[in-house]
């Protein structure tokens, strides 16, 4: 029997779903967290992996995968790739490179590498102590982007459209970057606004070939100053030209950074001039987003990347459904999340096939820019994308969240839309 090591780090949305696509396939599992008891109600075996510190969790695991030979590991999350790599390129499993994964983890090494290959991106400039960001900002021209190069999901990346904003907001970033316990003083990366549409494509690399397993659409306009994601559909609605020029940005950016095997992830911005990429991660599509996806006779994205990370056969990368979606919750104000309620309501909207509340009652909502957990996601299929748009539109509204903004006893919850 074949014996895989998903890394699976405790603050992950993807476990089960993950654990399921190895029990469909009837592998044995060993689980690598940054906790010894990462998922609830579950027997697999766990290994704890010191995942901050990818060198050394990579020599627990092939100290581990000499008594217990490893023939895949898979990291589900952006915090498990680094290790996966220097770990499978120690076993000699095939992976991607360790410098090909840590360049798309550091947002600041990603941009030079892509430029060295001429991929279209946003123009930019790294910050450094010695830096004047004032004189890079004018140079970029605003509206400038400031982002964090360790984060993600969206965090700590905000729009500054007027030089006086941009001493603050470098501020405002730092702070963050200071609470999720980076070096203060951590480059920061800036960036002209990129105006246009935003898409994502999910793909496989295979032997250092793109497969193209989907193109969503983000309806929602990005424009900040947060970026907050809510809408992603596919099949995408943009023309076959339009199409096929993402896939061929995604597919050089994958080549520039060295990405050859398993999922990516890519995010770009399309508009009637240019396509170019805002990043590219080595990993599959974040939160629970993935359930939007089904393949040939319906099998999840999650038992994809397994087939192919155990070298087994791949029947079918046609999406199944006709058009998909899903929508992250946005967090409607800070506070604590007392309840949620109009779930059945949004569940009986035709075409929603799934709700989904990842905060519990009780919690602290933290929005853009400081935050980054989504409250939940909807699901919705049909026949055409802007249906699927329409339910989860609709779902959403049925949605009604209760929250306690200010946390004295006194407090009153009030009720959002
Ligand atoms: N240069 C840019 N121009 C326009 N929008 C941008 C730019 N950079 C980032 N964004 C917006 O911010 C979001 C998050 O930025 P991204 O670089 O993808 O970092 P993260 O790792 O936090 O997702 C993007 O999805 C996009 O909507
Ligand atoms: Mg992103």
């Amino acid at each position: 029997m074949q014996h895989i090591l998903l890394l699976l780090p405790s603050e992950t949305y993807r476990a089960a779903d993950f654990i399921q696509a190895a029990a469909q396939l009837g592998t044995r599992v060993t689980v690598g967290s940054d906790r010894r008891n990462p998922i609830a109600n579950s027997d697999e075996a766990v290994i704890e992996l010191p995942l901050k510190n990818p060198e050394l969790a990579a020599d627990a695991i092939t100290e581990y995968a000499s008594e217990a030979p490893l023939h895949a590991i898979v990291a589900v999350d952006d915090q498990g790739v680094i290790t996966a790599a220097l770990a499978s390129d120690r076993l000699k499993l095939p992976y991607n490179s360790p410098q090909a994964v840590a360049a798309t983890r550091n947002k600041a090494d990603m941009r030079h590498r892509l430029a060295a290959y001429g991929v279209p991106q946003p123009a930019y400039a790294v910050l450094q102590a010695a830096s004047d960001p004032h004189r890079e900002a004018e140079c970029l021209g605003y509206p400038v982007v400031v982002k964090p190069v360790s984060l993600s999901a969206s965090q700590g990346v905000i729009r500054v459209d007027d030089p006086n904003e941009l001493q603050p907001t470098l501020a405002r970033v730092q702070k963050i970057l200071h609470e999720r316990g980076r070096p203060k003083h951590e480059a920061l990366l800036l960036e002209q606004f990129v105006p246009g549409s935003e898409v994502a494509v999910e793909g496989l690399m295979r032997n250092g070939r793109l497969e193209v397993l989907a193109i969503f659409d983000k309806p929602d306009p990005l424009d900040g100053p947060f970026f907050e994601e809510t809408l992603y559909v596919t099949p995408s609605r943009h023309t076959d030209a339009i199409q096929s020029e993402i896939s061929s940005v995604t597919a050089q950016a994958a080549e520039a950074l060295g990405l050859t095997e398993g999922a990516i992830h890519a995010e770009l911005r399309t508009s009637s001039c240019q396509t170019s990429i805002l990043e590219i991660a080595g990993r599959s599509i974040g939160g629970l987003c993935a359930r939007a996806l089904r393949f040939g006779l319906g099998v999840s994205l999650e038992q994809l990347i397994l087939r192919h990370a155990l070298n087994l056969p791949i029947h079918d990368l046609q999406r199944t459904d006709g058009a998909s979606g899903v929508m992250m919750l946005p967090i409607p104000q800070a506070g604590r999340l007392v309840e949620v309620t109009g779930v059945d309501h949004a569940q009986a909207i035709e075409g929603i096939t799934g709700v989904e509340i990842t905060i519990a009652p009780g919690q602290l909502l933290i929005p853009l820019p400081e935050g980054n957990r989504y409250l939940g996601f909807i699901f919705a299929r049909g026949h055409h994308p802007s249906q699927v748009e329409a339910a989860l539109r609709a779902a959403h509204k049925q949605l009604r969240f209760s929250i306690e903004t200010n946390c004295d006893k006194s407090a009153t919850a009030s009720s959002i839309t």
